[in-house]
């Protein structure tokens, strides 16, 4: 199974974890970033981002290729913003819907506590998958790492190999 990790981080955890994952299943990275980045300190970047994703906004990305033939598998990794997923991967999703089509799909969430519950299914239903293969929700893996966190990882990356 040829495995991409499509991702977003803002702040790093979900890059730290996703890093993890992709060496563990030797699976391709494509980090994706807003052509206008989202501020990134103080009130102002929960303001701006938790508004972007409360609006459902699709942000412009910089440029990337996606070589969507390469692959069976997509990871999707994102941060819970205001209980969804960064406003980016939902522009990345909404351009590459028929190219993401047919694939296997598994998410990664990163967040600071809960969130992450009803994240897998708005995946879902923006994709228009039938099934989730697998979902991880951690808790800011890079700023809080831990034993548990670890296990998580492992036992995920063991339910895609
Ligand atoms: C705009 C914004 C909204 C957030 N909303 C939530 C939330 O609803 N629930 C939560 O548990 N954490 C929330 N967080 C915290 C992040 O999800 C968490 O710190 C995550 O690990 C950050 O991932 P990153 O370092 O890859 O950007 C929010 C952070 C930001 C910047």
């Amino acid at each position: 199974m040829r495995t991409v990790v499509v991702y977003y981080s803002m702040l790093g955890n979900t890059d730290y974890a996703v890093k993890k994952i992709a060496q563990k299943l030797g699976a391709d990275i494509l980090r994706i970033e807003p052509e206008k980045a989202y501020p990134d300190k103080g009130f102002k970047k929960f303001f701006w981002g938790g508004k972007s994703a409360v609006m459902g906004d699709t942000p412009a990305l910089m440029p990337y290729s996606f070589e969507s033939e390469s692959y069976d598998r997509i990871i999707f990794g994102t941060p819970v913003w205001a209980g969804t997923f960064a406003p980016p991967i939902k522009t990345f999703i909404t351009e590459n819907k028929d190219k993401i089509k047919g694939k296997k799909i598994s998410l990664l969430a990163c967040s600071s506590g809960g969130g992450a519950d009803k994240l897998a299914g708005k995946i879902k239903n923006l994709i228009e998958a039938t099934e989730i293969e697998a979902t991880l929700h951690l808790i800011d893996p890079k700023d809080r790492p831990n034993e548990e966190n670890d296990r998580k990882i492992d036992e995920f990356c063991s339910l895609l190999t």
